[in-house]
């Protein structure tokens, strides 16, 4: 089906000519409502005139399309977004293109060179992209481009006030999209490489021939469609290819003296190669993914000790570690508390089966025998483990397995045994897969779970990648879901959650969780999980939950309490496939589920 954005209304800055006009000519043909904006000004931005607007807004209408020209300078962005409004009443897609170059070498740039490449370019930008952004908010959709450059990535010779504005751009885009992701609003940028007059005097002449505008264009439209998901990323584009951008940072080093705390140069002299070694390297993509990292590592490197090297014992001699019986007793209050804290509700159709004792069919949720298991996981982090010396800072839940082998009591002393499966290595870290086998009081096996727990920074011990014992996550399948359904969390609901035993600060304390780089306390990845396995109850099982008997899933991102779980779930012989996302971000929290139901037949369907 062809690429349409009819009702769509789109503003081009500078495009009189060049990119922004071979961009605006795309967009009407494919049926968008065009603000063809240019103030016809030379290549160094001096002078004036209308007739560069108004000749692409002919073509456009030639061609049966529909535009109008904007003279402005995008200085004044609101004037050019109130062009839009009062033509065509709303505004969905801004590309920020307009651009002129004052290339001088830096001795000879002069304040003025500077100033006016920041104001066209940036400031420009950050006008324009201002004025649209509340009514974009308002029809929960918006789409903005910013145009940087191969010279903002690099640097350029002649270029310090252009490559500065144009990297500039960069972070403008990338925090747009953090910001706008709740509001339908996406933020990218295009790296353009073509022909126009402000590269004809840069490009060879034959390459020149071979770099139409007309190239990117597409590449910019599709980055503006509704169906396109791209946000806060860096796209590249020159004659017919395309290719994305990321950022590399290298593993580094902590250069703090273990004995005396600080820093000395020396240390950073003996330390550099280190530093700035690519050898092992990682792709950061978030300002918290990149900051909680290095907090990691400065926890990690904090918590060892200066006269003991933790590599004496390979991680992999607590493989078969199996523990002590841990106790673990439970009553009806616990199932209530855990019960809430996954956010069953009073007014839900079966919200009185786990939240009101005396209901007939009281019962336990199947995803509250993940409580008792994580009970004597503690001993993981005293370093009583042969192998196992790390900081509590550095571990993240990476995948969560269970089986149920009897229905769950509603009350209970039961008795946990965990043993360790296996230890990976995954380079940047490594993988503990944790099964704990928890019993019943005559000693009957009640259920089965295998934890599976990244710990940052401890890997390259040379252990094995995979393990034959991890239980698979599924794939979905292409198909749209068969059902789907949605949870919003309240913004207590770690705060509830945490009662049920996992007390870590990071889900409670925001200045913890700023310590860890978020923006704010995270929900538990296991009350996620335990908003979906409801869902997949009420989606498929009539709201029995006793029909569960295995569930896996992976956490993927965190979800901030508040937002909204959203889950998508498949019928797939007698499992049910799910993964989960966050309807107020996009992203995926949970993937890779699925939930084994006894009993499942296509009648449940
Ligand atoms: P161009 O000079 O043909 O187009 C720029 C347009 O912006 C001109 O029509 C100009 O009149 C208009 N303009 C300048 N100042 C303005 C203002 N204050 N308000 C409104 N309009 C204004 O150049 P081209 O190559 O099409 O460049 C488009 C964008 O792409 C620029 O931002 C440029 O820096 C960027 N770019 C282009 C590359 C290329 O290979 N052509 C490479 C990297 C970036």
């Amino acid at each position: 089906m062809s690429v349409r954005f009819d009702g769509r209304v789109a503003l081009v800055t500078g495009a009189g000519g060049g990119l922004g006009r071979s961009y605006a000519l795309l967009l009407a043909q494919r049926g968008a409502k065009v603000v063809v904006n240019d103030l016809g000004g030379s290549k160094s931005g001096g002078g004036g005139d209308s007739r560069a607007a108004d000749l692409v807004v002919q073509e456009i209408r030639a061609s049966g399309g529909e535009a109008v020209p904007n003279y402005d300078s995008v200085e004044e962005g609101e004037k050019l977004v109130q062009s839009a409004l009062n033509v065509y009443g709303r505004i969905d897609i801004v590309i920020n293109n307009a651009g002129i170059l004052r290339d001088k070498s830096f001795a000879r740039l002069s304040e003025q060179d500077w100033d006016l490449v920041h104001r066209v370019h940036l400031r420009g930008a950050f006008k324009v992209s201002q004025a649209a952004w509340p009514h974009m908010k308002k029809i929960n959709f918006g789409r903005i481009i910013m145009t940087s450059s191969v010279a903002g990535i690099f640097g350029n010779f002649g270029q310090a006030n252009y490559s500065a504005a144009k990297l500039g751009l960069v972070g403008l885009s990338n925090t747009l999209a953090e910001e706008g992701a709740r509001f339908g609003i996406h933020s990218n940028v295009i790296i353009p490489m073509a022909a126009s007059r402000l590269t004809q005097d840069i490009l060879p002449p034959e390459v020149f021939d071979a770099l139409s505008p007309d190239h990117i264009a597409p590449i910019v439209a599709w980055l503006c469609h509704e169906d396109c998901e791209e946000n806060g990323s860096i796209v590249e584009a020159a004659g017919g290819w395309a290719g994305r951008y990321r950022w590399q940072r290298s593993k580094g080093i902590v250069l703090t003296d273990q004995r005396t705390k600080m820093v000395s140069l020396e240390n950073v002299k003996d330390g550099w190669e280190k530093v700035i070694d690519m050898s092992e390297h990682e792709y950061p993509d978030s300002t918290q993914g990149a900051t909680m990292d290095v907090v990691a590592r400065i926890q990690e490197s904090m918590s060892s000790d200066p006269g003991h090297s933790s590599d004496e014992v390979s991680p992999l001699s607590a493989v078969g570690y199996t523990s002590k019986p841990v106790p673990f007793s439970y009553n009806f209050k616990d199932l209530i508390i855990y019960a809430l804290g996954v956010g069953v509700s009073t007014k839900d159709k079966h919200g009185l089966r786990y939240l009101y004792e005396n209901d007939e069919m009281f019962s336990a949720l199947p995803t509250f025998g993940v409580i008792p298991a994580m009970s004597g996981l503690e001993d993981l982090v005293s370093g009583n483990i042969p192998g196992l010396d790390f900081h509590l800072a550095n571990v993240l839940h990476g995948e969560q397995y269970m089986e149920i082998l009897k229905p769950i009591p509603t009350s209970g002393r039961l008795e946990n045994i965990f043993r360790i499966q296996d230890v990976l290595d995954k380079g940047s870290g490594m993988v503990l897969l944790i099964e704990v086998e928890t019993r019943d009081e005559n000693n009957e096996l009640l259920m089965r779970n295998q934890n599976s727990i990244f710990v940052k920074g401890s890997g390259g011990f040379n252990g094995p990648r995979n393990s034959k014992h991890l239980t698979p996550v599924s794939t979905p399948p292409s198909r749209s879901p068969d059902k789907t359904l949605k949870h919003k969390t309240t913004v207590d609901q770690a705060a509830l959650y945490r009662l049920s035993g996992d007390l870590n600060p990071l889900h409670i304390d925001p200045a913890f969780s700023a310590i860890g780089g978020f923006s704010s306390p995270i929900l538990h990845g296991l009350c996620t999980y335990g908003i979906a396995v409801r869902h997949v109850i009420d989606g498929f099982c009539a709201g029995d939950p006793g029909a569960v008997r295995e569930i896996k899933a992976r956490f993927s991102k965190p979800v901030l309490p508040g937002q909204t779980v959203i889950t998508e779930m498949w019928k797939d012989a007698d499992k049910v496939l799910f993964s989960c996302q966050v309807q107020e971000t996009g992203e995926k929290c949970l993937t890779g589920g699925w939930i084994r139901i006894q009993g499942f037949n296509n009648s449940k369907l």
